[in-house]
């Protein structure tokens, strides 16, 4: 049995997508600079505060998620500039490649994949590269399943330097807290096909004070992704070029729901989803690529560098039996799977992924007893 629509996509994004969500979205077209879309524009600026952390308001924009890595360094550094890029896995490389393209010095903090980068580390490399005008950093680093401490790594960058703090939260935000502004982080960015149970589509940017003295002065040439002008639409409630309108009846309906759950619960089902699946796999005797302290709440690696068996095996075998996960990415491509459990995603969702990880495990002949993995995690549910 495979029914398409019974899927179980357990990727880090795209996520599953609620129906409420795919009503909102199959509202009738409206004209973009009419009064609804206005309201509607507003409405989703509003909400988004609390989704970041700002008292500022978030803009929005047409594009996958790198289009928010790509706006965050064409407004804030310019060619000649230095920036420090701490690399943790695929998307600290897509942030160092992106600024390497725009002609900017790139200083790379490269760390161990499946390890977070420390406050201590981060200090140290700042202090030797004084002239950095941008530290950028990833919060979940999705190919390696690390979330990085961005407040501690914002305040080492902070205490030792002016840079700004630049932070990509794509695969996290709306799943774990966000104080950008107590932070004092300056650029935080985002997109929709993660923990914010949209389609892939719409990217989100918030900027501090500082940041936007910083982009108000820069002078390379920039177009669809010049933030200026997305932030004097905004205070028009409007939008600089076509809004995807559909996907923002999507954005509205995802926040409200959020709101409706409350932050606090939406951040704590997301740490249980992370205790299930890590003690399902453990008790499994499957090893993590992670450590707990480094571990991310919206998705989770096997290590399969430590297995006798392999990955890809495991993710056929559970494909199969209509759950997909995820594989690794560059040179960790055919070496772990990732469990993404972020968005829509409840504890039911967790005890079938470990089910089917399960009986994929007994058909690969890997020596797992059936309902372990379960057992385990629903122990944390239950507290046992
Ligand atoms: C942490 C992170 N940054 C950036 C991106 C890139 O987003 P997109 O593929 O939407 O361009 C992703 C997508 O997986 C991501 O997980």
């Amino acid at each position: 049995m495979n029914w398409q629509d019974k899927a179980h996509l357990r990727i880090p994004g795209p996520t599953p997508i609620p129906l409420r969500i795919q009503q909102a979205m199959s509202k009738p077209m409206i004209g973009h600079r009419g009064q609804a879309a206005s309201r509607l524009l507003q409405e989703c600026a509003t909400s988004l505060r609390a989704l970041f952390g700002t008292t500022h308001t978030p803009l929005i924009l047409t594009g996958s998620g790198t289009s928010a890595l790509e706006a965050a360094v064409t407004n804030a550094v310019q060619p000649g500039d230095e920036a420090i890029v701490v690399v943790t896995g695929a998307f600290g490389d897509r942030f160092a490649k992106i600024v390497e393209r725009y002609g900017i010095a790139l200083h790379r903090l490269d760390v161990p994949w499946g390890t977070s980068c420390s406050p201590e580390q981060l200090a140290t490399f700042v202090q030797n590269h004084p002239r950095a005008k941008a530290v950028f950093l990833t919060y979940c680093e999705t190919s390696t399943a690390v979330l990085n401490p961005i407040a501690e790594l914002a305040k080492a960058v902070h205490d030792h330097s002016d840079a700004l703090v630049i932070v990509d939260g794509v695969s996290c935000l709306g799943a774990v807290p966000c104080h950008m502004d107590d932070w004092q982080v300056d650029i935080m960015v985002t997109g929709s096909q993660k923990a914010l149970m949209l389609p892939p589509g719409l990217a989100m940017v918030a900027v501090s004070e500082r940041a936007w003295k910083r982009i108000e002065q820069q002078t390379q040439p920039r177009f669809y992704l010049d933030l200026t002008a997305y932030k004097r639409s905004m205070e028009q409630h409007s939008a600089p070029y076509t809004p995807a309108v559909s996907l923002l009846y999507g954005l509205k309906e995802a926040l409200l729901m959020l709101e409706e759950e409350g932050w606090e619960n939406v951040f704590a089902r997301h740490q249980r989803l992370m205790r299930m699946t890590r003690a399902g796999l453990r008790a499994l005797g499957l090893p993590l690529l992670t450590s707990d302290d480094d571990a991310s709440p919206t998705v989770t690696a096997i290590d399969g560098r430590q297995t006798a068996w392999d990955t890809e095996s495991l993710r056929k075998h559970m494909s199969e039996m209509n759950v997909t996960i995820a594989g690794g990415q560059q040179h960790l491509k055919g070496q772990i799977a990732r469990i993404g459990h972020m968005g829509y995603c409840d504890e039911l969702d967790v005890l079938t992924v470990l089910g089917v990880l399960e009986m994929a495990c007994f058909k690969m002949g890997v020596p797992v007893e059936l309902g372990t993995g379960v057992k385990a995690a629903q122990e944390v549910i239950l507290h046992v």
